[in-house]
């Protein structure tokens, strides 16, 4: 499974990339929002730390503009995904861009449905998004569940992306499920590294090191 980072922090994107397990970024409006920083130069820098798939949003609604707002995006680097909201017009700008072997992420799918119609539209990924689900009683796992066997069924090309994730479970079960990427936060990948018997093991092993008064360089 690929692990994005879903931030447009770019501290935090240098810290986590550092740890190797970054493949890719996903950014949205309202995280580029939370940046401060001019929308170009943040992609721009993003990509220049992290050489996997890095999703820029457009932000019109209709097709021609954001095709305009794509090629603008396209040319900032060879790694940008553009990213389009599941709608009829998005997944139009989603089949135009990837005819033209453009990676595309269609992002706010909430419905089995909705990924059926991206993949058709030839979308690199697919953004389901189980945290914002399960936020109203829904079993957003489910629906990731119901996406991998539908992909699985025609061997569609398109990655199921899981977005909106809220823990390190989410993470779990999309990857037995066999869903190809994850974004996360920052704080949920640094809370896959943890087990409180890794800590209390590690704390036993050097207690018993110290007492042997040995080193190994
Ligand atoms: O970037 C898309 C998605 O991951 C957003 O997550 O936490 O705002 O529901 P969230």
């Amino acid at each position: 499974m690929k692990f994005f980072i879903d931030t447009a922090d770019i501290k935090e994107i240098k810290d986590l990339a550092a740890t190797g397990m970054v493949d890719g970024v996903t950014t949205n409006p309202s995280l580029a929002a939370k940046s401060g920083k001019k929308f170009l130069d943040l992609i721009a820098e993003i990509c220049a730390v992290v050489p996997g798939p890095v999703s820029a949003e457009v932000t019109a609604l209709d097709y021609d503009t954001m095709m305009k707002e794509a090629a603008v995006l396209k040319k900032i680097a060879k790694n940008v995904t553009i990213k389009v909201p599941l709608t009829p017009e998005g997944l139009k700008c989603c089949k135009s861009l990837s005819d033209d072997g453009t990676m595309v992420n269609v992002t706010l799918c909430f419905s089995p449905a909705q990924a059926l119609l991206a993949a058709k539209a030839g979308a690199s990924f697919i953004s389901p998004f189980v945290g914002r689900l399960d936020d109203i009683g829904t079993d957003g796992m489910a629906l990731i569940s119901d996406i991998c066997q539908i992909y699985k069924n025609y061997s569609f090309k398109t990655e199921v992306l899981v977005a909106s994730i809220r823990h390190p479970m989410h993470i779990v079960a999309a990857a037995k499920m066999g869903a190809h990427v994850s974004t996360m936060p920052p704080s949920t990948l640094r809370q896959l590294f943890n087990h409180p018997l890794t800590d209390k093991g590690l704390k036993a092993f050097l207690e018993d090191w110290a007492k042997t008064g040995q080193s190994i360089l």
